[in-house]
């Protein structure tokens, strides 16, 4: 099963999940080196200190991606390397540790897609609300902007927020991620307030002349009714998981029907979340992006009551269903209900089932197999599908799990951190090098 030539392979790592090295050369702190330090958030008690320890060990990490075959490179830069205090001064040794990253990657012929957030916002930022806070989307609008000055020059491809519905959803509502707020009023306003951070930056983009191409990266879900009784709750409960976002980045306008008191909807008041939204912000928002980057790992099943129900069987990670097809459904649906924009693959791909290193990992080698093949069924189908990236390029930090549940398609030993490529890692290879997937 064929993919269209050029296209984008890539695996895909954040900073806070695979740098460690947390205090060096002028960092300053984010939430979750706040979070992860509290006990009790962490399952396994531990931080992103060493993590994969990537910010010493980058150069080895290209090598191995080359190795790999790899045509690109997703990673995520961090904030408070980069602007320690999160507004203010800039940490000019911050840049030019991913000034080094991005010349190994070129210098190997691996395109750089650069993430601007995937979760580790600045401390001094929380102290003053973090992402209730309108304040918070300008911070980054400013950062951003330092951002395409430095690397301008850069045919990359950016994304500008990570899974903004993870951090209002767990960070603000249920308080399992960083910065551990249980509040749903306040996720309804990081939700809106990372919506708006994504459209000022698109503007600071077009604006900053920069090279390369930029969108946002969303996880998206599809749901199913369980019975007849459960559609209207599935309705709701898709209008708060994909519409609130699609249609805000996509369409300009949030969905009427996401946030209320039903069954399946997001249980905030309607005003709260309203009010947070001044004039012009949906035109900021919906800011002309350059491709929409889609994260899947699975769906779910929804009751009368708006609950998610197994329909499909769960990995170690008890959230994610699995169910290659889901990514078919929910592609040609962006086809089918949006504006034409290019699609990318940004993250896919499932944990091993023991917290133990493994490199024989035939059903992580069998779901990405599966997984393509949808992807290269949705293309056929039309869909304008332009890359994928596998989540992850290496065991890695893995937020409230911290390091039990392992995502990488190479094994990292954190003892030694010796890295061991997968059998999952050989088969991206030969998909890579074949540009096409096997039927079987
Ligand atoms: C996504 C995150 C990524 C990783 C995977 C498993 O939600 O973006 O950092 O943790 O899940």
């Amino acid at each position: 099963m064929p993919f269209p030539g050029g296209f984008t392979w890539g695996a895909a790592t954040s900073a806070y999940q695979v740098e460690g090295s947390t205090k060096a050369d002028g960092r300053g702190v984010s939430i979750w080196d706040t979070f992860a330090a509290q006990p009790g958030h962490i399952r396994d008690g531990r931080t992103g200190d060493p993590a994969a320890d990537h910010y010493r060990r980058w150069e080895q990490d290209l090598d191995l991606m080359k190795e790999l075959g790899l045509k690109s490179y997703r990673f995520s830069i961090a904030w408070p390397r980069i602007i320690p205090l999160g507004t203010g001064e800039v940490n000019q040794k911050g840049i030019d540790f991913y000034r080094r990253l991005i010349e190994g990657l070129l210098a190997r012929e691996i395109t750089p897609a650069i993430t601007l957030y995937h979760w580790d916002l600045p401390q001094p930022l929380q102290d003053v609300g973090g992402w209730t806070s309108r304040k918070t989307a300008e911070a980054f609008a400013a950062y951003a902007d330092i951002l395409f000055t430095a690397f301008g020059d850069v045919d990359a491809d950016w994304f500008t927020i990570n899974e903004p519905k993870t951090t209002a959803f767990e960070g603000y509502g249920f308080g399992v991620h960083a910065p551990g707020v249980q509040s749903s009023i306040a996720a309804g306003a990081a939700v809106h307030h990372q919506l708006l951070a994504h459209g000022l930056a698109v503007r600071r983009f077009r604006a900053s002349g920069a090279k390369g191409r930029i969108g946002i990266a969303l996880n998206l879900m599809p749901v199913y009714a369980i019975d007849a009784a459960a559609t209207q709750a599935t309705l709701f409960t898709d209008g708060a998981e994909n519409r609130l976002f699609l249609d805000a980045v996509l369409l300009g306008k949030y969905p009427t029907d996401a946030i209320g008191g039903l069954p399946g909807q997001f249980d905030i008041g309607a005003t709260a979340f309203d009010g947070n939204v001044l004039p012009g912000d949906l035109d900021i928002i919906s800011s002309k992006c350059d491709y929409l980057a889609v994260q899947y790992y699975g769906v779910a099943g929804i009751d009368a009551n708006g609950s998610q129900v197994e329909i499909h069987p769960i990995s170690r990670a008890t959230w994610q269903q699995i169910y290659p097809q889901g990514l078919f459904d929910l592609l040609t649906r962006i086809k089918r209900d949006y504006p034409r924009i290019p699609l990318i693959i940004t993250e896919n791909g499932m944990p091993d089932p023991t917290a133990d290193h493994t490199v024989d990992d035939p059903y992580r080698v069998t779901f990405l197999r599966e997984h393509f093949q949808q992807a290269s069924r949705a293309i056929a189908a039309g869909v304008p599908l332009e890359g994928y990236y596998v989540w992850s390029l290496l065991d890695n930090f893995e937020w409230a799990e911290g390091y039990t549940q392992r995502f990488g398609i190479v094994a990292v030993d954190f003892a030694t951190q010796k890295r061991t490529p997968k059998k999952s890692a050989a088969l991206l290879t030969s998909v890579i090098r074949a540009n096409a997937v096997s039927r079987g």
